[in-house]
């Protein structure tokens, strides 16, 4: 099936987290002034739509995606009113904003939650997932919490546990109970009724369960494993989600992208194929899990050209004639694009604008992390005490306990550790890097006085303008969004080449992945046609443009239009 033309397909998304963004009152801590602040300088940057990381009311345990009240604006960030400003504000200049949706869990704050614990036969007792121990007591299966320890917490008062799956104080809602879907929808239908333009879905095929709630599989006898296998695209998933866009989507004009750890190829199709009515696009992990070991995000491996590219290439195949691929390479808990893929030191500025061009020529909808446009790289703070993401914290604590030195896990931290996305954008070189006028709620990445966003802002060849140019093109050449995918030079050990093909059309795409020096060859298909060069990131004299043979710079990326 040819797919349709969408507004979301040929748009590229930035990513704010506004925790981080920018600080408009001197408390430390981003907020929405300091967005509607900067909303110039995206418009500038040209993206089409903005997501917020969560901006709820929340006690903020883990930054926002506990959440508190669905319907109110968390205290540091503003108020309602500062909402209704920033989406006014962004549609005055043709932005589009998508909100973030935690419904696998609330805060145990909500209000919901408090209730729901208060006793067994508690209107809300079942929005929530409460169980009493096994016989010895102990909790009622062996899942591991995505942020260390067991997935559910002993509650005295009705001496009963709940799930989380992640934090503690973020209990799973019990999406077997309709009550429940229906106060999502009716919360979901009310944001939009004030216009935002879509959802970002948090975690979002977690929320069916296995009945039952067995242990999961345990070989090696630990005390925690891993529960996925029952909670990841559960048995009623697809069922819910279609629940979901029949009764909250299908009126709107919106984008929804669900967050899915744990999706393959062939589940993305079923979750975004048009006919399927569930979401349109996902965010898959694994292409950001493939530095990880058989023991998880913490066990370290060395990242190579060929199963990155086997990796995107297959994803690129699978969605081509049906559903939509998301298209990122960092977020708010990944670490630094430029950091764990291409070179933070002398090719800070080429590796960036090569690892970006090798995205956004992809067929998908793009994503970019704020401060990932300024090649903002990773952090490296000395001592544990400047660290605050929970999941990093909760680590460190229970593997110093096993044994793992601080020097180790600071290491471990440095290359992972979401902080690495978290330290406030750099948006000039004054104090804490412009960010805030107070002490910033986590340290600037001392490098703000050379990365930053007035220097970028300054130079014409930064990568800011960079990928102004890229999303330029996007935005002008059809061939970038609905072109064909196929793969070039596949077994090429420094170079991730592709073209991508519509009507008499096509673009070749070559990156170089390293600081070598690789040769490239003009496939003999399109040495006739009229060639251009589109894009690159470095200056490529006019007879070489047309010369068939060539050797690519360290971290060179060049893409050439071919019109036949
Ligand atoms: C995924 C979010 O991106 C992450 O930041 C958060 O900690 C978990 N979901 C739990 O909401």
């Amino acid at each position: 099936m040819q797919q349709s033309k969408q507004w979301w397909k040929e748009s590229v998304v930035y990513q704010i987290y506004p925790r981080s963004f920018n600080d408009s009152n001197g408390d430390g801590i981003g907020d929405l002034q300091g967005i509607i602040e900067k909303l110039d300088y995206l418009k500038k940057l040209g993206v089409d739509v903005i997501w917020l990381s969560p901006v709820y009311k929340s006690p903020n345990d883990d930054n926002g995606y506990d959440i508190s009240d669905y319907q109110n604006i968390m205290d540091e960030f503003g108020t309602m009113k500062d909402w209704d400003q920033l989406l006014a504000e962004a549609h005055k200049r043709g932005l589009k904003i998508i909100m973030d949706l935690v419904v696998n869990h609330s805060s145990d704050e909500h209000k919901w939650f408090v209730e729901s614990r208060k006793s067994k036969d508690n209107p809300y007792r079942d929005y929530y997932i409460w169980r009493p121990g096994k016989e010895d007591g102990s909790e009622p299966n062996n899942w591991e919490s995505a942020f260390s320890g067991s997935t559910w917490e002993y509650d005295e008062t009705t001496e009963e546990y709940y799930l989380h799956i992640f934090s503690k104080k973020q209990p799973d809602l019990n999406w077997e109970n309709p009550t429940v879907r229906q106060e999502v929808y009716d919360m979901m239908r009310w944001w939009l009724d004030k216009g935002v333009d879509g959802f970002r879905m948090d975690v979002i095929n977690f929320i069916s369960k296995t009945p039952g709630l067995p242990d999961a599989d345990n070989p090696e006898g630990k005390k925690y494993v891993n529960g996925g296998e029952h909670f990841m695209n559960g048995p009623r998933i697809h069922e819910f989600l279609h629940e979901m866009y029949v009764e909250a989507i299908k009126d709107y004009d919106v984008m929804t992208v669900g967050e899915m750890p744990g999706v393959g190829p062939k589940e993305a199709v079923d979750y975004t194929k048009e006919e399927n009515e569930e979401v349109n696009m996902v965010f898959q992990f694994e292409h950001v899990d493939l530095d990880s070991g058989p023991g998880g995000k913490w066990d370290l491996r060395p990242l190579n050209l060929a199963d990155l590219r086997e990796n995107l290439v297959k994803w690129q195949k699978a969605l081509e004639k049906q559903g939509w691929n998301s298209l990122y390479m960092n977020n708010h808990d990944q670490p630094r694009m430029v950091s764990r893929f291409g070179h933070d030191g002398k090719y800070r500025e080429e590796s960036a604008k090569m690892l970006a061009t090798l995205l956004h020529m992809m067929r998908g909808t793009p994503y970019i992390y704020q401060g990932e446009e300024l090649g903002m790289t990773n952090v490296a703070f000395e001592s544990i005490d400047e660290y605050k993401d929970i999941e990093t914290l909760n680590m460190y604590n229970e593997k110093r306990e096993e044994g793992l030195s601080n020097e180790e896990l600071l290491k471990k931290i440095h290359i992972k550790g979401r902080d690495n996305a978290r330290t406030p954008v750099q948006w000039d070189d004054s104090d804490h890097a412009g960010f805030t006028t107070g002490t910033p709620w986590i340290k600037v990445n001392p490098n703000y006085r050379e990365i930053n966003a007035k220097q970028a802002l300054e130079d014409s060849e930064s990568i800011f303008y960079y990928y102004q140019n890229l999303i330029n093109l996007r935005h002008n050449h059809d061939v970038v969004v609905y072109g064909s995918f196929d793969v070039l030079m596949e077994d090429d050990e420094d170079v991730f080449a592709y073209k991508r093909e519509l009507a008499d059309e096509t673009l070749l795409v070559y990156c170089n992945f390293y600081d070598g020096k690789p040769r490239v060859e003009i496939p003999a298909e399109f040495r006739e046609g009229d060639r251009s060069l589109f894009i690159s990131n470095y200056k490529v004299d006019r007879d070489e443009v047309q010369s068939n043979e060539f050797l690519l710079k360290p971290y060179e990326v060049r893409v050439y239009h071919v019109k036949k």
